[in-house]
């Protein structure tokens, strides 16, 4: 684990003046649900929770943060326009009650259709380079603009049927020309919505107070010891490494292998075959919010999860080698879920949904 900087550990003291849930100090004008239209230029100074390492924040240099982006972003984000028949918006499938997932198994677009996948947490995306379950967006940029298309979330037939609705929007038009100069693109409208997502932050969790702030109450006698096992008999971190507990890399566990529609996986973006049936390693931040767990939902618990792993996870001619069984005690296992659920923090709680929108 790295070392603790200075002014990281000043700023628990501030939180702690705050008290636990208060907004962290954030200059943005997002927390006020402030007026659609309203202009602030400048720069977007993000505000890191302690635990987190804001060297490792990839912003690209041809999408800087700003002000008035990121409140762009916001409303893009929550605007149920954005969809075929006005009833989905990004914030349908990514709830901030739920961490910015849905809570449910898979999620439902439009007309309440199914897909495949289940949410995965949509926060501290600013420290991972390649997006969704598999990968398969490079940016967050590109990310931010796939749903759209996508005949089971947003609904459009494609990006250009969602520009010509969204250019009937005056407002929009207005917001698009003072933010990058020109008329309402696809382009812009990725660079709005990962500017927006990049703000969406999750740090300063028990767990981050005890082992980086060298907090010893800050977290139960019980999750001290599933915090050890989590590194050591329990192999966690050979994967759920870092400070965002994710190694960024793609793995099979096994996941669907036991049922008779396997997902392929980070396969199908890469067709090597050393990625068959492999996923993204998701970060644990918030995790005791975010069930239920695993690309297809499957489990409702973490003590689900940790039986899971305790077993080698389903065998698979594809398994990753790092998956093996552990042989955790009742015990172990309860202290290993005991500091999972120490890993909520604060940082998305202070966004907001915005209480207008551009006409
Ligand atoms: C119908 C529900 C739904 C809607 C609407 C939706 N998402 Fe998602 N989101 C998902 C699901 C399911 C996944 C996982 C898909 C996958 O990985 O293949 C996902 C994945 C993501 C990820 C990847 C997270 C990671 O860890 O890699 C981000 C970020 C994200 N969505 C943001 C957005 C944004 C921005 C919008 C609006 C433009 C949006 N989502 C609209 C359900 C939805
Ligand atoms: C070999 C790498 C690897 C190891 C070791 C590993 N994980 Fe995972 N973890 C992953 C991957 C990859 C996923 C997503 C798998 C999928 O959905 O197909 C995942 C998913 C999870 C999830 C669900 C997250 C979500 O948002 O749905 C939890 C919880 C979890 N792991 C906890 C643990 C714990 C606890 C341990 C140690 C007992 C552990 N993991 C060991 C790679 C790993």
């Amino acid at each position: 684990m790295r070392f603790t900087r200075f002014s990281a550990l000043m700023f628990v003291g501030t939180m702690a003046v705050l008290g636990s849930g208060a907004m962290l100090p954030s200059d943005a004008a997002d927390s006020k649900g402030g007026a659609a239209g309203q202009a602030v230029s400048g720069e977007y100074k993000l505000q890191i929770p302690f635990g987190l390492d804001g060297d490792s924040a990839v912003i690209p240099a041809d999408n800087p943060l700003t002000k008035d982006k990121v409140e762009l972003g916001r409303l893009l984000f929550f605007d149920k326009r954005l969809s075929k028949d006005n009833t989905i918006a990004c914030a349908s499938c990514h709830l901030s009650k739920f961490a910015f997932t849905d809570g449910q198994r898979v999620s439902a677009g439009i007309r309440g259709q199914k897909g495949g996948r289940s949410a995965p947490a949509s926060f501290n995306r600013v420290f991972s380079k390649a997006q969704f379950w598999d990968g398969r967006a490079a940016t967050l940029e590109e990310q931010s603009v796939g749903p759209f298309a996508n005949p089971i979330e947003h609904g459009f037939a494609n990006h250009d049927e969602m520009i010509a609705k969204m250019k009937k929007i005056p407002g929009y038009r207005k917001l698009f020309k003072e933010v990058f100069g020109e008329e309402i693109t696809i382009d812009g409208v990725g660079k709005a919505i990962a500017s927006f997502q990049r703000t969406v932050l999750s740090g300063n969790s028990p767990a981050d107070r005890f082992d980086q702030g060298g907090d010893e109450k800050a977290i139960p006698a019980a999750a001290q010891k599933g915090l050890i096992l989590f590194r050591e008999k329990a192999r966690c971190t050979k994967c759920h490494s870092g400070f965002n507990f994710t190694d960024e890399k793609f793995h099979n566990l096994g996941i669907g292998w036991d049922t008779n529609t396997v997902d392929l996986g980070r396969y199908m973006v890469t067709k090597n075959p050393a990625d068959i049936g492999a996923f993204k390693t998701p970060t644990l931040r918030e995790i005791a919010r975010s069930a239920p767990y695993m690309h297809d939902g499957r489990f409702k618990t973490l003590e689900e999860v940790v039986n899971f792993y305790n077993q080698a996870g389903v065998k698979n001619p594809h398994q990753d080698e790092l998956i093996l069984p552990l042989d955790l005690t009742d015990e172990e296992k309860r202290n290993l879920v005991e500091f999972l659920r120490t890993l909520n923090g604060e940082g998305w709680q202070q966004v907001k949904a915005p209480t207008s929108f551009p006409r």
